[in-house]
């Protein structure tokens, strides 16, 4: 009997006759849904007082936590209802993963992609603290960041930037230093989209009947998608957001195997589930499914009705919906506010508007009701702009540098080219959502958004920095003036000259680009541009802003090209930054964080465009093999490898040395939960569900009450086991959040000498690999990194401690981690292919 069905999507596959040999994928079931008891010790206070708090609540005040009240019903992109009887306002979550979506006097951070691309662990949590910070002053409960899915299997992907990088160690770390920032501050972070919303097109359903499955194979799940998520659980993110997508033609707000298996029970998060935007497709399938809370609320944009609110009351009121699983959705909601320090009773005021940056508006502006003061404009930038600037250098990648081009010192006369160093015409925030490629690129579009509160483009920066020296500057804006462009270069001692490639959501299309890209080439005529100065210019500097991989390697080999850099999105201060790493103020530290092609075809993967299935099926066929571990198994030569970037100095890696470690043994998880418990009682009097008399609802606007008599008797499928109530197993490889911690046993600590052989201080990013072994790994996978400041002459350490599950695999038969028989190597080296140490694990 497959439950899975719930997902309706299983019925259009079995009705389509499926070719490939994963189509028609199911996932199974996984049931009941795993309650939280206080059994992880992180999490054990905060559950406790969850539990004094939600023992006091009635029905339908614990309804309210669960749901949104509905899109622009309140001032945040997604509200829950409130508690009056207790003065409790609702929970306020809100975009991004790089600042305040909406929001004025808020900071526009780099993208989690450039935060990667920095490889430092403490700009990451900086990062992700100074964000907080700014959430937390804005009155947010919830920022919804940082960013696993997509990870970046197809470079196409549209919303890659948003998170970190197509290496699962690199995600997992970025992942975890960034919740334990913005959680330090305050605020719940939110572990998203889970999982496989690997590309925006057919994420919903729409042109087709439904979104697209994500058809992952079970060990390509744990050692690839799920890994940065597990990273996330065990660093004690309060929130993780299920995705658009179905995974194995399940919808992830309600694919029981992905929450309640695999997220709830393995990995034991202790935290809430919260729908993407609409992403819900079932109010009682869901609630079984481990989804705990529901957004916006409607069932669609402003539609008004809801799958969960009156819903999910009546739900549990007919008895489809123990009241174990509502108590379970409120104690994890309000654990994880408790967690990260928030007080239920003290929530500070809103005191911002999504939907106004006017003074005064409406509390409830979808309806057009009560007009008041809305924006308190509250200046949360603190000296952020600092960090911003400093992460945009540190992620600025230095891909080639010959004939001594960079750094740049005083040159007589400069030329900077193309429209993507100039300001956009019309501001900064001229489009929505950042919807449009014009002027200087600093972010992609789409929800994963902050407006700038200014943006440093690098015209502004270059040319106040020829002022300084004295230089003769020109430039030209125009990428269709080829011949201006031209005559502005020639003779010029240096051309700068700028590309980027841009990207973003789906529901805004950009030249076409419909979220994910339609190429791996620059856009705005940049190639020509780039030609034309190369043709013109022996000095000819190259810098990319680009959500991704672009085609360069004609710039790579072109004689003239002494220098190339990508500077990705780099944020607010993105002029100021550039102008660093160009004059030697900042010695370029940062390395890819994803392999650069030479044709598209090189990654083997892409996005799928086009189809005539009405469940579009994506089949991860090649498993582990993304980005690097694909061109390396292929024998494919890049252009620039991941994990590839180069200084103003040199280093030198000597002295290896690997130290097993004795004693620790992996015990698999034993034993089983307590039973489930509920927390106060609730009154199932249908009639005491109603509306209040005198009761004003809002139009358009989610609540809790019922509407109408009690609905029962129809046919709800509620599948075996999922209203069981009895202690349940705990699975071999959970016992904690992140798995079982034996997971976590240091096996081998490896370290070698790093030494700065240059002539200027630097920074270097030694970075370790492991060949598993088994003729199914790939041939390295990263595995750990660090970031060591050199003075010239000078030496460090570089130390990683090998965890049992850097060495491990995953074995679907046992469903546990496995180290294999398989022999074993460790490699440091200053990237993926300049392996320069390496050493047998024996
Ligand atoms: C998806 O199906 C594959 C192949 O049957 C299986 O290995 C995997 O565990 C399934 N995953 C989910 C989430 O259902
Ligand atoms: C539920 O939340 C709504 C919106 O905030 C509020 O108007 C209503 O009074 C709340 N109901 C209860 C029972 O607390
Ligand atoms: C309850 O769910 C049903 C089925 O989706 C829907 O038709 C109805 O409008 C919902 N009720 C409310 C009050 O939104
Ligand atoms: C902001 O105020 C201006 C001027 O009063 C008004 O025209 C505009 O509609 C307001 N914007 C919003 C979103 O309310
Ligand atoms: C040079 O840059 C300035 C400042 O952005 C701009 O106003 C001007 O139009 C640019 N010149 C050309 C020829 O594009
Ligand atoms: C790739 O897409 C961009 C953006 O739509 C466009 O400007 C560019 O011309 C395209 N490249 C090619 C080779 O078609
Ligand atoms: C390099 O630039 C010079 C102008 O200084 C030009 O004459 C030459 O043709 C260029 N080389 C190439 C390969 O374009
Ligand atoms: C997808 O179909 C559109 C027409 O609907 C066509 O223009 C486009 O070239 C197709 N794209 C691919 C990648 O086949
Ligand atoms: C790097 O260090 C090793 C060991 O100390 C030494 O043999 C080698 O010559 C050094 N290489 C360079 C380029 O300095
Ligand atoms: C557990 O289920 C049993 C049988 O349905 C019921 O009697 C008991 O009250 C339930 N306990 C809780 C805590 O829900
Ligand atoms: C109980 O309520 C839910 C939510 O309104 C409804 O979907 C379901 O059909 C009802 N089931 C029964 C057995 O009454």
């Amino acid at each position: 009997m497959l439950w899975s069905a719930f997902s309706l999507g299983v019925f259009a596959v079995l009705a389509s006759s499926a070719a490939a040999q994963q189509d028609g994928d199911v996932s199974p079931p996984s049931y009941p849904s795993p309650w939280v008891y206080g059994g992880a010790k992180d999490w054990a206070d905060a559950y406790e007082k969850a539990v004094a708090f939600v023992s006091q609540l009635t029905l339908l005040e614990k309804v309210n936590l669960t749901t949104g009240v509905g899109w622009e019903g309140e001032a945040c992109v997604g509200n829950t209802g409130s508690i009056p009887r207790l003065g409790i306002r609702g929970l306020c979550l809100q975009d991004s993963p790089l600042g305040i979506r909406f929001a004025d006097l808020n900071s526009a951070f780099p993208s989690g992609m450039n935060a990667a691309a920095t490889w430092s662990k403490d700009l990451m949590y900086a990062r992700g603290q100074a964000m907080g910070a700014e959430h937390a002053g804005k009155g947010i409960d919830v920022q919804l960041g940082p960013v696993a899915g997509p990870i970046g299997r197809a470079p196409e992907g549209g919303r890659n930037w948003e998170g970190f990088s197509p290496d699962p160690v690199l995600t997992g770390v970025g992942m975890a230093q960034t919740i334990a920032g913005i959680q330090n501050s305050g605020v719940v972070a939110c572990a998203k989209h889970y999982i496989g919303n690997e590309q925006e097109h057919f994420r919903e359903a729409g042109t087709t009947d439904f979104a697209y499955s994500a058809n992952i194979d079970d060990k390509t799940m744990h050692e690839l998608y799920l890994w940065p998520f597990a990273d996330a659980v065990r660093a004690g993110v309060g929130s993780v957001m299920c995705s658009y997508n179905q995974i194995n033609n399940s919808y992830g707000s309600q694919n029981s195997y992905m929450l309640n298996y695999l997220l709830k029970n393995e990995l034991d998060f202790q935290g809430f589930v919260v729908s993407d935007w609409w992403a819900q497709h079932n109010g009682v399938a869901s609630a079984l499914a481990g989804l705990d809370m529901t957004m916006a609320g409607d069932q669609g944009l402003a539609s008004g009705d809801t799958y969960w609110g009156t819903n999910l009351t009546n739900a549990v009121l007919n008895g489809t919906i123990p009241q174990w699983r509502l108590d379970d959705m409120v104690v994890r909601i309000v654990s994880a506010l408790y967690k990260v320090g928030r007080d239920p009773y003290n929530e500070p005021l809103v005191n911002f508007n999504s939907w106004t940056l006017n003074t005064t508006g409406y509390l409830h502006p979808q309806a057009d009701e009560d007009f008041t003061q809305v924006n308190f404009h509250v200046d949360v930038q603190d000296d952020h702009a600092t960090l911003i600037r400093e992460m945009g250098a540190k992620s600025t990648v230095l891909l080639k540098n010959i004939k001594g081009a960079l750094p740049l010192t005083k040159p007589k006369s400069l030329a900077v080219i193309g429209e993507d160093a100039h300001d956009n015409p019309g501001g900064p925030n001229a489009c929505s959502d950042r919807g449009c490629d014009t002027g200087t690129l600093a972010m992609g579009w789409g929800s994963g958004t902050a407006n700038f509160p200014y943006l440093i483009s690098p015209v502004t920066a270059l040319a106040q920095q020829a002022q300084t020296d004295g230089t003769t500057f020109t430039n030209v804006s125009n990428n269709y003036a080829l011949d201006a462009i031209a005559a502005a270069v020639t003779g010029a001692e240096a051309a700068i000259v700028f590309g980027n490639a841009d990207g973003g959501e789906a529901y805004i299309t950009v030249d076409g680009n419909a979220g994910d890209r339609n190429n791996l080439t620059l856009w705005q005529n940049a190639d020509n541009v780039i030609a034309t100065v190369a043709a013109n210019n022996p000095n000819t500097i190259i810098v990319l802003h680009t959500i991704g991989p672009v085609i360069i390697d004609a710039y790579k080999n072109h004689p003239n090209v002494t220098a190339i850099l990508w500077a990705g999105l780099p944020g607010q201060e993105s002029g100021n930054a550039l102008t660093d790493v160009l004059y030697g103020k900042v010695n370029p530290q940062a390395k890819s964080v994803f392999t650069w092609g030479k044709d598209r075809a090189d990654w083997g993967t892409d996005v799928l465009y086009n189809t005539t299935s009405e469940a579009p099926q994506l089949n991860f066929v090649e498993g582990n093999f993304i980005d690097y571990r694909h061109f390396d198994a292929a024998g494919i030569e890049p252009s620039y490898e991941f994990g590839f970037g180069l200084s103003y100095t040199t280093f030198n890696y000597s002295g290896l040395d690997i130290r097993k470690q004795y004693g620790s043994f992996y015990r698999p998880t034993k034993g089983t939960t307590p039973p489930a418990s509920t927390y106060g009682t609730i009154d199932y009097n249908p009639a005491d569900a109603e509306f209040p008399a005198g009761f004003h609802a809002v139009p358009l606007y989610v609540y809790p009450y019922l509407d109408g008599p009690l609905l029962s008797g129809q046919d709800d499928m509620v599948p075996p086991g999922s209203t069981d109530n009895s202690s349940q197993p705990r699975v071999p490889a959970g016992g904690a959040p992140g798995g079982n911690t034996g997971l976590y046993d240091i096996m081998y600590i490896v370290r070698c000498k790093v030494t700065n052989t240059g002539t200027v201080a630097g920074t270097e990013i030694p970075q370790l690999y492991i060949s598993l072994g088994g003729p199914t790994d790939p041939k390295v996978v990263l595995r750990g990194f660090d970031e060591l400041q050199l003075s010239v002459g000078r030496s460090k350490t570089f130390k990683y401690q090998i965890t049992r599950r850097d060495i491990s695999n995953w074995d679907p038969v046992t469903q546990n981690w496995v180290v294999s028989a398989y022999p074993k190597k460790v490699y440091i080296g200053s990237s993926s292919r300049n392996l320069l140490l390496s050493g047998v694990l024996a």
